[in-house]
């Protein structure tokens, strides 16, 4: 039911235009980022969407409330139906808000959202990946793999092997087309030192034990507490999968993958 959203980060790629702004908050035509991954974990059932935040990202909290004034305003003319879509997710879903006070990387942010999660598996959307599910939402088809596995599920693709190096890195048993029982994960290798080139996206089912082992993991790549290492302390007890998902993947991280993605949604 809850899905966690890591919402710290700085956007430097995207200065000058995330100088005041959050980076989730930038369009995808007249969409932000963000509710892109609040509908696509909507979809999957999960109606509780908790944000670990930081300074600076005020916006996203405003983006999920009613804005009375506004919508007075637009009532009764053609505009109206532009709210629909964002009303939608305020009516259904559930906001709650926590911190990070510093930034330790992705493991640290997830641990901060344990005060909002508890004791349940939960998903976890990076905005930054836009997934276009076929048919169904990608969240969506890893709750289809955890109701079957009971375990975590990262979602992996394909990606350049001079690439490798932006990923997590994943290699293990493969049980059939779409499913990887994970026995290595690797942070950001070098290609000469990577297990594969299947890169985890944005997009994970977590059982809560990670938070325990989140707490005993030292600091890993670029001296981050990284969510990677924590998860290859259950893939060594087999307890990861590996999902190819079905649908698509912008990288909205950088400006070309966000270009690629304005252009799909404008021209699908
Ligand atoms: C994070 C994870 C990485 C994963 C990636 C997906 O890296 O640490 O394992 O492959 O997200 O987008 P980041 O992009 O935050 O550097």
């Amino acid at each position: 039911m809850k899905c966690l959203f890591p919402v710290a980060g700085y956007g430097t790629r995207f200065l000058p235009a995330t100088k005041a702004q959050p980076k989730e908050m930038l369009p995808i035509l007249t969409k932000p980022l963000i509710q892109y991954g609040v509908e696509e974990a909507l979809e999957a059932g999960m109606k509780n969407i908790a944000f670990v935040t930081g300074r600076g990202k005020r916006a996203i909290e405003d983006h999920f409330d009613v804005t009375y004034e506004l919508e007075d305003q637009i009532s009764g003319t053609s505009k109206e139906g532009q709210l629909d879509s964002i009303r939608e997710l305020i009516d259904q879903c559930t906001f709650s808000y926590t911190r990070q006070t510093h930034m330790r990387g992705l493991g640290d942010a997830i641990l901060t959202g344990e005060t909002l999660i508890g004791d349940q598996p939960f998903g976890v959307i990076l905005a930054d990946d836009l997934c276009v599910g076929e048919p169904d939402g990608v969240m969506l088809q890893m709750v289809r793999v955890y109701e079957k596995y009971r375990c975590s599920v990262v979602a992996v693709e394909e990606v350049p092997v001079a690439e490798v190096d932006k990923y997590g890195i994943i290699s293990g048993l493969q049980l059939d087309a779409h499913h990887i029982r994970v026995e290595r994960m690797v942070e950001k290798p070098a290609p000469q030192d990577a297990p594969s080139n299947l890169a985890v996206i944005g997009r994970y089912i977590l059982t809560p034990d990670i938070f325990e082992i989140l707490r005993n993991t030292l600091p890993g790549k670029n001296g981050e507490v990284q969510l990677t290492d924590a998860l290859q302390t259950q893939a060594k007890e087999g307890r990861v999968i590996a999902y190819r998902f079905k649908g698509r993947r912008f990288d909205c991280g950088n400006v070309e993958g966000f270009v690629a993605a304005t252009n799909f949604f404008f021209n699908p």
